[in-house]
């Protein structure tokens, strides 16, 4: 049994190999202890760690294990999940929306970090649960579904009154611009958290169509545990990134990128040896 893990700021997210058969499973950076205790008594035979937290995981495991550069790890990982959904691109971006955002430019088989942003998976949690006192996230998700951004979000038409705006009047212009003063005591935890989805998704999408000029390609591969089961996320971030002209890509299991990354490099060694 082979295992690959991507220890990050918020989700540790493991890919292992079991009977030739990839498995996946998440949990919080919380239950780190747990996680190291349930891999300490698998049979296996190869393990290797990634992301902010691997360090601290590699000093709980019994057995050695072999260490990784997070980028490369999620890198590998997402070329490995684009080949099994038959994607073959050369050039890419690649946008990571974990606890904060990372975006990497991928091409000639290299990735190279353009930049990223602050807002990102925590914003949307931290900021869920300061407006209305919600910790899930399934249940943030689940409410903002069901919300309108309409009273909350300034859009370009609102601003250009009685006169044809310069771009369309559709944009948002100031993410929780409106004058909320007057209603801020009637918005609904739906609206609100609706709202925080749409700055969190436009931000992310908005640094990344820029960063796309820098790479020779305008198909973006955005991925990240805040796309878990997120509709509502991923659809801000399609619309916005095909307005501005570029091709967004949401690859199966994407979340799992760096820990697919880390479980290849234990098959790429086998391979070797055989
Ligand atoms: N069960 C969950 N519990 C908490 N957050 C979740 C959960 N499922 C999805 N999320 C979202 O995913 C985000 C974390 O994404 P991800 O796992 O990709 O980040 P990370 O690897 O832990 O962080 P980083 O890469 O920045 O170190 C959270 O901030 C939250 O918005
Ligand atoms: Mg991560």
């Amino acid at each position: 049994m082979k295992v690959g893990i991507d220890a990050g700021g918020t989700l540790i997210k493991v890919a292992y190999t079991d009977e030739g058969e990839v498995h996946f499973a998440k949990h919080p950076i919380a239950d780190i202890g747990s996680v190291a205790e349930w891999i300490n008594g698998l049979p296996v035979s190869e393990v290797c760690v990634t992301g902010g937290k691997s360090g601290v995981l590699a000093s709980l495991l019994e057995q050695p294990v072999q260490e990784m550069v997070e980028f490369e790890a999620t890198h590998l990982g997402v070329q490995v999940l684009l080949e099994r959904m038959g994607l073959h691109h050369e050039a890419y971006l690649v946008t990571n929306v974990g606890t904060g955002t990372s975006i990497h430019c991928v091409q000639d088989n290299s990735q190279e970090r353009l930049g990223g942003t602050g807002i990102g998976g925590g914003t949307l949690i931290g900021l869920s649960h300061l407006l209305t006192g919600i910790t899930s996230f399934d249940e943030i998700v689940e409410h903002a579904k069901r919300g309108s951004r309409e009273r909350i979000d300034l859009k370009v038409k609102h601003i250009y009154e009685g006169k044809e705006p310069p771009i369309s009047g559709e944009l948002t212009a100031s993410n929780f611009g409106q004058d909320l003063f007057a209603i801020s005591h009637e918005l609904s935890k739906e609206e609100l958290l609706a709202t925080v989805i749409g700055l969190v998704g436009e931000t992310v999408s908005t640094v990344s169509v820029h960063a796309a000029r820098q790479c020779r390609s305008s198909t973006i591969v955005y991925i990240g545990s805040s796309f878990s089961d997120n509709a509502l996320l991923k659809e801000v971030v399609t619309s916005y990134t095909i307005l501005r002209g570029s091709t967004p890509l949401f690859p199966d299991n994407g979340e799992y990128s760096g820990a697919v990354g880390a479980l290849s490099v234990l098959e790429q060694k086998k391979e070797h040896q055989s």
